[in-house]
């Protein structure tokens, strides 16, 4: 979208706000389609963002879900559960006996534990039902089960009447850029896949990976997302694995449809240093990677004047500001009572101004939900959706959060 489009929305819309941009959330899942080798699917984490799920399911192979909020919302919107991928450290035993018993099953569940594992097997006998499962294999931490607990799953169900063992599902960390470690991680699965056929007989019929895919967020990042990409698909194009290769990503599908306007609603120098405060702020904008705001995200200005005085100029996305003239170094400010409230240090920008917007760009993952909503109980942003004609619809208002810091009263509970 180029200024004059968002100048436009921004008179219909009152800041802070989110606009998600369905058009681009298409081009980037085609972008990463063609990138990826042809046989590799693609599974959407439902976390990275829950408002753009409609635009995306029909895009997508499969949508991992992990909690009961995550699926109610996906349940309400009618997606196809059988792309749902049923996931999560902690699933209730009532919530999966209730899934299983159902008429309409689930795509398929992931175990990460042998409490999980036994939760899901007994629902499963007692439905009389044979469920898809992909046993999480950890990385290192709480998630998942080690080896030799997949191991033991496999050699005492592999051929179960109730438990379809399909594979492994692994999932290591996000914005992960190393791609020497992403090749160490599918080296170890391809040789325990492997391990796993020689041992116990076993061959699995799918993959589940996470790769962690990084986004650039910041102004001096140096990526070549196309290379990476390029070495990536090498690697998968590669492996001895023959099944079915789901490739499980969020940010690095939704980042780039995202935009977060806030408003510059007061300015001030003091001692010497620029300060401009912001309608919005640090509990409704979370950049991963962001260090004590030291780092610049991309961001567009949008001067609440039409035509900006001679001399000054919007700041172009993705191109740091050149250090001329009457270039100052800004310190972007939220409306939160703490000093940790600052979204960006030392911004260089060309004069900012009550009534300016700042646009911060990339932020269709994680963003909005990352942030500490609930503090000062300020208003939650609204969300716009940008349909694929370019309309904007608001898929949620502004909303109070004073209720939910607010104690009942008594009587009221
Ligand atoms: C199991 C699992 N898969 C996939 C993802 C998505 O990761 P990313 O957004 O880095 O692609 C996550 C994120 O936490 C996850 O926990």
């Amino acid at each position: 979208m180029n200024d004059m489009q968002l100048k436009k929305l921004l008179r219909l819309k009152r800041t802070p706000f989110y606009l998600f941009d369905l058009s681009e959330l298409e081009r980037r899942i085609q972008f990463l389609r063609n990138a990826l080798p042809g046989h590799i699917k693609l599974c959407y984490a439902v976390k990275a963002n829950t408002f753009i799920l409609e635009g995306i399911s029909k895009f997508v192979d499969r949508l991992e879900i992990c909690s009961p909020g995550e699926l109610q919302i996906c349940r309400q919107l009618g997606l196809p559960a059988e792309k749902f991928v049923i996931s999560g450290v902690y699933k209730e035993p009532e919530l999966m006996g209730k899934l299983i018993s159902e008429e309409n099953g689930f795509g398929i569940y992931t175990a990460e534990s042998r409490t999980q594992f036994e939760i899901l097997h007994s629902a499963a006998v007692q439905a009389k039902k044979k469920i898809p499962l992909l046993l999480r294999l950890t990385s290192g931490n709480q998630f998942g089960l080690d080896k030799t607990e997949i191991e033991n799953i496999i050699a005492n169900y592999k051929n179960s009447d109730f438990l379809d063992i399909r594979g492994i599902q692994y999932f290591s960390g996000t914005q992960k850029s190393s791609i020497k470690r992403l090749k160490r991680e599918l080296d170890m699965l391809d040789s325990f896949l492997q391990e796993i056929y020689e041992t116990h007989g076993y061959t699995a019929k799918e993959l589940e990976f996470g790769p962690g895919l990084p986004v650039s967020y910041f102004q001096r990042d140096s990526f070549d997302e196309k290379a990476f990409l390029q070495d990536f698909s090498d690697i998968l194009s590669q492996m001895s694995f023959s099944g079915d290769i789901n490739i499980e990503l969020g940010r690095s599908i939704a980042a780039s449809c995202g935009k977060y306007f806030t408003q510059v609603v007061d300015v001030k120098c003091n001692n010497s240093e620029n300060f401009a405060i912001v309608d919005g702020g640090m509990h409704q904008i979370t950049y991963y990677g962001q260090s004590m705001a030291m780092k610049h995200p991309y961001i567009r200005v949008l001067r609440q004047q039409e035509e900006p005085p001679a001399g000054l100029q919007d700041v172009p996305c993705n191109s740091p500001v050149p250090e001329d003239e009457g270039v100052e170094a800004w310190n972007i400010c939220g409306a939160l009572c703490t000093i940790n409230d600052i979204l960006v240090k030392k911004l260089p920008l060309k004069e900012l101004n009550i009534g300016d917007v700042l646009v911060f760009e990339n932020t269709g993952a994680y963003c909005m939900t990352e942030g500490i909503s609930l503090f000062l109980s300020r208003d939650l942003p609204e969300i716009v959706l940008l349909d694929r004609s370019a309309v904007p619809i608001t898929v949620r208002e502004h909303m109070e959060t004073y209720a939910l810091n607010c104690p009942y009263s008594k009587g009221e509970n």
